[in-house]
């Protein structure tokens, strides 16, 4: 490998479509060696460039099973880590921008998880009794505090298989870092919120009871994403009252009012899926990122679809959004000079962990 890298600032400024020709360009040049990968939050600019894209499940095994030398996600930091966990060590994960991290992620972290651990030995053996989960938007670290720990991680397309798996197992789980996944999934399987109870990680005990902890099916960690929890339920309640014949579809990182008045569940692949399989001139208005509804809104508009944000203000996944054409093409062109630039790299011990975490959910997922 050369050793010194093309500077980011030659980039920076650069206009889209010189840009466009020029990520063409090195893609060409790259050929097999590379693989690009994009989330369904990403830019327009950006995810044209992507060979395959997918929700955060799919993504994951298309990094398992990718042979490319180079693995670029144009995605977030904790989907980049999973490609370099997943994939084979001479393959190489990167991720444009390092700093496209996930503020979601970023609520939950190894001692705090830790600490929680600590605290509920002091009334039973969690190794015994609790399955700790981690949503796949988490750190490596927490994906191996799971595999060292008998538990494991889950996307929004399983969530219910691994709790369903989890409860076969040990009669709690400690899910985290996202109340409302854990929240929406426990309710779809029966169980009320009194089963519930939510560890403020910034209190001591998570400002729970004994009582309260022992009652607990489920332990929901206090984190939630800051794009997801602008959906509101009036916001559905006023297209309903406009638009009676419509749908409403949410993620499930929507709160559990919103999900509990929206028509369907589930990830960005699910969205997508089931807005296409939808009947002509149908209408949705949809509780997720701003990237991906515009698209579905532009491609269904021919079929006389009509598909509508569930906010009123615009909210996007902003560290999503620092992906960016110069970022990408700057990543393309040092590697098509043999350069490797922002490479993720798991130390291995961790990866090892936090693969049997991850390899647990893939043995039992749909
Ligand atoms: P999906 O796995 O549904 O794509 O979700 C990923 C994510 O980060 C949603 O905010
Ligand atoms: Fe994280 Fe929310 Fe962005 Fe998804 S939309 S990557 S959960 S901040």
């Amino acid at each position: 490998m050369a050793a010194v890298a093309l500077a980011y600032e030659q980039f920076d400024s650069l206009p889209d479509e010189d840009c466009a020709a020029r990520i063409q360009a090195a893609k060409a040049k790259l050929g097999k060696r590379v693989v690009i990968l994009g989330h369904h939050y990403q830019r327009d600019e950006v995810f044209r460039h992507a060979d395959f894209s997918g929700d955060s499940l799919k993504l994951s095994r298309l990094a398992a099973s990718s042979n490319a030398d180079y693995i670029v996600f144009c995605g977030v930091h904790f989907m980049a880590e999973v490609a370099d966990i997943l994939s084979r060590p001479r393959q190489v994960s990167i991720l444009p921008d390092l700093s496209a991290g996930c503020s979601m992620a970023d609520m939950a972290n190894l001692a705090n998880v830790e600490r929680a651990w600590k605290e509920l030995a002091t009334l039973f053996d969690p190794d015994a009794r609790v399955t700790p989960i981690t949503y796949i938007n988490s750190a490596a670290d927490l994906k191996a505090f799971c595999g060292r720990h008998g538990g494991l991680v889950c996307t929004s397309t399983n969530a219910r298989h691994v709790l369903e798996r989890a409860y076969q197992h040990r009669d709690k789980v400690l899910f985290f870092p996202d109340q409302h996944l854990g929240r929406n999934t426990a309710y779809q399987m029966g169980m009320s919120p009194e089963d519930m109870a939510v560890w403020d990680f910034t209190r001591p005990m998570g400002g729970l009871t004994r009582h309260q902890i022992e009652k607990a099916k489920i332990i929901l960690w206090k984190g939630f994403c800051s794009v997801h929890q602008m959906f509101r339920p009036e916001h559905i309640d006023a297209f309903r009252t406009r638009h009676p014949e419509g749908k409403v579809i949410s993620h499930p990182e929507c709160s559990f009012e919103v999900c509990r008045k929206s028509d369907y569940v589930g990830s960005t692949e699910f969205i997508i899926k089931t807005i296409t399989e939808s009947a002509p001139g149908s209408r949705w208005l949809v509780g997720t990122e701003l990237n991906l509804v515009n698209r579905l809104r532009e491609r269904f508009r021919e079929d006389g679809k009509i598909v509508q944000f569930m906010s009123p203000t615009v909210c996007m996944c902003s560290t999503m959004f620092r992906i960016d054409p110069p970022h990408l093409l700057w990543t393309l062109e040092n590697l098509a000079s043999g350069r490797v630039v922002n490479r993720i790299r798991v130390p291995e011990d961790e990866a090892a962990q936090a693969r049997v975490a991850l390899q647990r959910m893939l043995d039992i997922s749909p």
